[in-house]
């Protein structure tokens, strides 16, 4: 009787038991399927970047060393030089506005200013060759402007900024 009894009661604790252990596998795999969903989530474009970028270094790394360039094709964009890759030369408004503009539009350590007809006038006493030497290979406080322009952009340029300073350089 009491043997019986005690087996109900094994069972029933058996069952309580297994349905505890059931309910926490059942929440730790709801709670793991919810994991990888939120990782799956946060990590979809950064696995698509990486891969990416893996592509790309592979193709690099299975390029060969050298190439041979067929005649009359263009030449690859890091061999040409600044000058040729512009087709025609930049007017002399466009330099001044690019280059000559930061310093020139004031009094910036003495150099003469855009629209200072005495300063400009005396400047072009030198005459227009002088200048342009000086503005291509560097003149007291100016450094050289040579390497971003060529001396006929520099030229032009001159011409631009007496002009608009109503000084005639010549040409
Ligand atoms: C970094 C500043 C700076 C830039 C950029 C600059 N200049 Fe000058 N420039 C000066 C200064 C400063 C002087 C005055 C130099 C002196 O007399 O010591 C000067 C003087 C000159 C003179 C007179 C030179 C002489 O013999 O008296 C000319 C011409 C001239 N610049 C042309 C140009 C042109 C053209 C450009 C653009 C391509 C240019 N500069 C860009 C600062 C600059």
């Amino acid at each position: 009787m009491s043997a019986e009894r005690g087996t109900a009661v094994s069972r029933e604790q058996d069952q309580a038991f297994i349905k505890t252990f059931i309910g926490v596998i059942g929440i730790l795999v709801a709670i793991t399927i919810v994991l990888i969903i939120i990782a799956n989530f946060t990590t979809e474009g950064v696995d698509q970047e990486y891969g990416q970028l893996q592509a790309e270094r592979t193709t690099k790394r299975l390029q060969p060393i050298g190439q041979v360039r067929v005649t009359g094709e263009a030449m690859p964009e890091i061999a040409q030089p600044q000058q040729q890759k512009q087709s025609k030369p930049r007017s002399g408004k466009e330099v001044v506005q690019a280059i000559c503009s930061g310093c020139h539009t004031t009094n910036f350590q003495n150099a003469p200013q855009i629209g200072d007809t005495k300063a400009w006038s005396e400047r072009a006493s030198k005459g227009l060759d002088t200048l342009e030497k000086h503005a291509s290979q560097g003149f007291g406080n100016m450094p050289a402007q040579g390497g971003s322009a060529s001396d006929k952009e520099i030229r032009e340029a001159i011409i631009y900024m007496a002009k608009q300073s109503d000084v005639d350089v010549g040409k």
